[in-house]
């Protein structure tokens, strides 16, 4: 056992969505608890600004620009890291519209990144800890929209549940190789994907998501990091097929 369950010392990472909010956060934080990390993300610029974060705390990173429901430039980003013990496919967008108005082409597009995009991941890095015999953690993000819904959220909430499905079937599979999957469901986060673009707006919705909190502030992209930190790290090591819930203890009342 090692000393700290959560150093990461001689590991090596992969997190999708690492050129912005939680993926960064996370990137970040898995590079100072001791991992090589290995940054994708369809934003180029933003990864140069993740790895240099990284640098500058010591640790070391590698740049994949590619878009995630690319199978094949994924495929070659996974297999390019050789050795791997950890994935955290974080890449994600947003998209809002009501059930009656919600078009095949947004439900398609939210799928293909927010559902497919995580399941490429996840089959590539399980393929590659099979193969070299690696007891790696799988980390997927999902949403606490899962267990709320909420209005606009269809097309976002139903992929969201594929990846909580994908998360607990993919552990069932795995687990006899010694790799396990667990996904983080955070609430209501500050980072570019809940930035209104209007003062008035961010700092009423802020005011209301600290508001529903028994902690009464509102999530950063820290928070979800250490959540990622840990299920990535030794200290789950018992834990598989698990959705954690930082949310800050609010359940959405809509
Ligand atoms: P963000 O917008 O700051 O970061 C998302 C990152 O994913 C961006 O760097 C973007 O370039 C990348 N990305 C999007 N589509 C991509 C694609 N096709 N290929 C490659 N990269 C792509 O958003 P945030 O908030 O950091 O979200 C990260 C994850 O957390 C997402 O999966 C999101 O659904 C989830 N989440 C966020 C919450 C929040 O309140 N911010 C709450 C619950 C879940």
């Amino acid at each position: 056992m090692a000393v700290s369950a959560y150093d990461l010392t001689g590991r090596t990472a992969f997190v999708t969505g690492a050129a912005s909010g939680i993926g960064r956060a996370s990137a970040v934080l898995l590079a100072q608890a001791g991992a090589t990390v290995h940054c994708a993300d369809r934003d180029e610029m933003g990864l140069h600004g993740t790895a240099s974060l990284v640098k500058d705390t010591g640790g070391t990173a590698h740049t994949h620009p590619l878009d995630v429901t690319d199978r094949e430039r994924l495929h070659r980003a996974v297999a390019s890291c050789g050795h791997l013990d950890i994935l955290a496919a974080v890449a994600g967008i947003m998209h809002s519209s009501p059930v009656l108005e919600t078009r095949d082409e947004d439900l398609d597009r939210v799928l293909n990144v927010n559902f497919k995009g995580v399941l490429y991941a996840c089959q590539e890095a399980a393929r590659v800890m099979i193969a070299r015999g690696t007891r790696g953690s799988i980390v997927t993000m999902a949403s606490g929209a899962v267990d709320t819904g909420g209005p606009g959220l269809l097309c976002y909430g139903a992929a969201k549940a594929a990846v909580v499905q994908l998360t607990k079937t993919l552990a069932t599979e795995v687990g006899r190789y010694g790799i396990r999957v667990n996904a983080v469901a955070p609430g209501w986060i500050r980072t570019p994907m809940t930035d209104r673009h209007d003062e008035e707006t961010q700092a009423h919705t802020e005011a209301l998501m600290s508001r529903m909190s028994p902690l009464k502030r509102v999530g950063e992209p820290e928070d979800i990091a250490h959540a990622v930190l840990h299920l990535a790290s030794d200290a789950s090591s018992f834990t598989t097929g698990q959705i954690l819930r930082p949310n800050g203890g609010v359940a959405m009342p809509w």
